[in-house]
């Protein structure tokens, strides 16, 4: 079989399956209206939740640096790839988050699976025990560590318990994410870390969705529950931080294992310096930008008639792939735009609309929002 026939092939059976993605191509930045194929929408479907991606202050410092620095690192963390604002950016974001180190990765991703990998190549006799709905990038760490894995059900503390229990090696570590980047729903992270306490377990919580949104200053969910730090915390610049690039939040000798081991920090060219400069003017924007992301969640929320939360991740469940796609297609067609979301991101038959809010999101944009998703889930029902 030729090498495009394979792929044809299968290309045609993810197109049946409901599951074949074309993205949309911007030729604005993440706005509450962006244009999108050449025709303007209200974006719900950013990360951007604090609109520091595109708050000028952020701009005008990633363009300084770009002067100052170039377009890119011409190497890795290890060689060309550190400059002042790399290390000035995970200090500040170790302050910020209040732990002793941070490690600076070019994405979040790489943060979560160098991470992971490392230490499992460090440590003999170690089984991790991972959230069934953990992000793709904790999945994969797990697939390369080879360190033996038990999935539990997702936010089931009491069945990772008798995992624990039962676990045959020395060492133990249990990684979940902080705010899950599709259900929008929030770790319990007391009783995660009573539970490790009490089975001698190291705690790994992935807060990529949640700095910059939970807790009274956006520090994240140690803060959102009253919590110390987990053992291991990764923070994104990727979401609400508008930049880009990840941060492994740990003890200073746990960053230096990583500086000196983890492949994707040591053989990676180095984001270019612009990414930190924009996290540094970032952090110093959280307070400032939160009260009105928080006004805009809530809001939605209540016209939706959710329960309160602060989290700017608001699935609204569908089911049906195909149906998933129908819905966003007429919200595309009413000028919203929010993406189906389908399996493998989520489980088959478990597809969902995702809205995400943004803090510069006005009032009537979320009304708009609202009415649009009352429109085409009461057109399905009539159908
Ligand atoms: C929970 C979670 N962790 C990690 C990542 C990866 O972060 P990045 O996009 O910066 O690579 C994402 C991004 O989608 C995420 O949702």
């Amino acid at each position: 079989m030729k090498l495009t026939e394979l792929a044809r092939t299968r290309n045609d059976e993810w197109s049946a399956a409901g599951l074949l993605r074309q993205p949309g191509t911007f030729s604005t930045a993440q706005h509450p209206v962006a244009r999108i194929d050449g025709r303007d929408f209200v974006l719900f479907s950013s990360s951007n939740y604090l609109s520091l991606g595109t708050h000028p202050l952020v701009i005008a410092a990633a363009q300084e640096a770009l002067e100052t620095f170039g377009a890119g690192s011409g190497g890795s963390r290890l060689t060309t790839g550190t400059t002042d604002l790399h290390v000035a950016a995970e200090q500040s974001f170790a302050h910020f988050v209040g732990s002793e180190d941070a490690v600076f990765f070019a994405t979040g991703y790489q943060a979560n699976l160098s991470t992971i990998a490392t230490l499992g190549g460090m440590c003999d006799s170690l089984t991790i025990f991972s959230d069934s709905l953990n992000h793709a990038s904790i999945i994969d760490g797990c697939r390369i560590s080879r360190v033996p894995l038990e999935v539990f059900p997702h936010g089931d503390t009491v069945a990772l318990e008798s995992l624990l229990e039962s676990r045959k090696t020395e060492h133990a570590l249990v990684i979940t994410d902080g705010l899950f980047s599709m259900d929008g729903d929030i770790a319990a992270l007391t009783e995660l870390q009573e539970v490790c306490a009490r089975h001698n377990a190291w705690l790994m919580v992935d807060d990529a969705h949640a700095i910059g949104t939970l807790g009274a200053h956006g520090r994240g969910s140690a803060e959102h529950h009253g919590a110390p730090l987990p053992d291991i915390l990764i923070g994104t610049a990727s979401k609400a931080l508008g930049a880009e690039g990840g941060f492994v939040c740990c003890s200073h000798d746990f960053a230096t294992l990583l500086r000196n081991r983890a492949r994707s920090y040591v053989f990676s060219t180095a984001t270019p310096a612009s990414a930190p400069a924009a996290i540094l003017a970032a952090l110093g924007l959280v307070d400032a930008q939160l009260p009105r992301l928080r006004q805009n969640i809530a809001h939605l929320r209540s016209a939706l008639g959710l329960p309160d939360s602060p989290s700017p991740i608001i699935p609204i469940l569908v089911g049906d792939e195909t149906e998933a796609v129908r819905r966003s297609a007429q919200l595309k067609e009413l000028g919203l735009w929010v993406p189906a979301i389908r399996y493998p991101t989520v489980k088959r038959g478990e597809a969902i609309l995702r809205v995400t809010v943004m803090a510069d999101h006005s009032e009537e944009q979320i009304d708009l929002l609202v009415s649009a998703l009352q429109r085409v889930s009461g057109e399905q029902v009539s159908n």
